[in-house]
């Protein structure tokens, strides 16, 4: 055992295919490198969390950390470990669909297993870290996980090994934040009722879902970005038919397309939290994170794509 452990991820962005992943559709998701989480870990008297929600003894950690905590005894339980005091620091926003709660879970256990100087595997990782998202969402695909374990693009698809694959588009992905907490765990159940009510209509809206994230891979491929945009808008369609998309969602969605984005969508499990719009060059994607922000965005983010140097 070492004296400290430390372990990192990113934050995640789906691009396309939130909640039909969850019924076994493919999903597009790329690590957000702009935001970024650390953990560190050190034996202690009893066990204490400190992070920016929390700093006091785990046992009186609130209700909203219990995935953290759960994570926390079962790793200690396992390993039979001393206590110990975990120190947290992310600027990944909580609860936006950025996958904060997987990878805050991703950041402690690799700092865990580095504390205890034992290898870890992508797969035990993954183990763990899914074990704390059941906690955190009720019935994850497992794509958070995926995503913030991971630095580079992958195809999720529930139950199957996922594939990374590379960017070859030109483009550039804004990023904003509503400033409104995101409801993963609410609306997940409430396409699971809508499922069961008339799974007719949501089965149709879920399928065409998948069907749109293996045409945005293409695209990607491709250098297509004008089509990916077109898709981009296709899947907001589908998720406002979920009733996953919200007032605040919408408006900045509109807002991002009037300010000349190629598309736009919520991402992450909707009701709150962020989305996404795609621009061709980086001043249109700069005019749309100033229109976003004088629209009420708390944050925006902007990433350049890239097109693949072949040698
Ligand atoms: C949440 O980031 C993505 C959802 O599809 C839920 C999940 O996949 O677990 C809404």
């Amino acid at each position: 055992m070492k004296s400290s452990g430390e372990g990192n991820a990113n934050g995640k962005i789906i691009l396309m295919g939130e909640h039909s992943v969850v019924y076994g559709k493919p999903a597009i998701a790329f690590p957000f490198q702009p935001t970024h989480v650390t953990a560190e870990i050190t034996d202690h008297i009893y066990d204490v969390l400190r992070s920016g929600y929390f700093v006091g003894p785990l046992a009186k950690a609130p209700k909203s950390l219990e995935n953290i905590k759960t994570l926390i005894h079962q790793l200690r339980h396992d390993f039979s470990t001393p206590p110990v005091q975990i120190t947290i620091s992310s600027t990944i926003p909580a609860e936006r669909g950025m996958g904060s709660s997987a990878a805050v879970a991703v950041a402690i256990t690799r700092a865990f297993f580095d504390w205890q100087n034992l290898p870890l595997s992508h797969e035990l990782l993954l183990t763990y870290v899914n074990y704390a998202e059941k906690i955190s969402h009720g019935n994850p695909s497992g794509i958070d996980a995926a995503a913030t374990a991971g630095d580079e693009p992958i195809l999720f698809q529930k139950g199957a090994a996922f594939e990374t694959f590379p960017i070859n588009i030109s483009g550039f992905l804004i990023v904003a934040d509503t400033g409104v907490k995101g409801k993963t765990r609410q609306t997940v159940k409430a396409v699971a009722q809508r499922f069961e009510q008339d799974n007719k209509t949501t089965g149709h809206l879920i399928n065409e879902l998948g069907d749109l994230t293996l045409k945005a891979k293409k695209a990607i491929l491709n250098n297509q970005a004008a089509y990916l945009g077109e898709l981009m808008n296709a899947a907001q369609k589908n998720l406002a038919a979920l009733q996953v998309s919200d007032q605040t969602l919408d408006n900045l969605i509109m807002v991002a397309n009037q300010n000349g984005a190629l598309g736009a969508k919520l991402t992450g499990g909707g009701k709150g939290g962020c989305m996404i719009a795609l621009a061709s060059d980086y001043s249109t994607a700069k005019k749309i994170t100033t229109a976003l922000t004088n629209q009420g965005a708390k944050a925006t983010w902007i990433q350049e794509l890239g097109v693949y140097q072949y040698a």
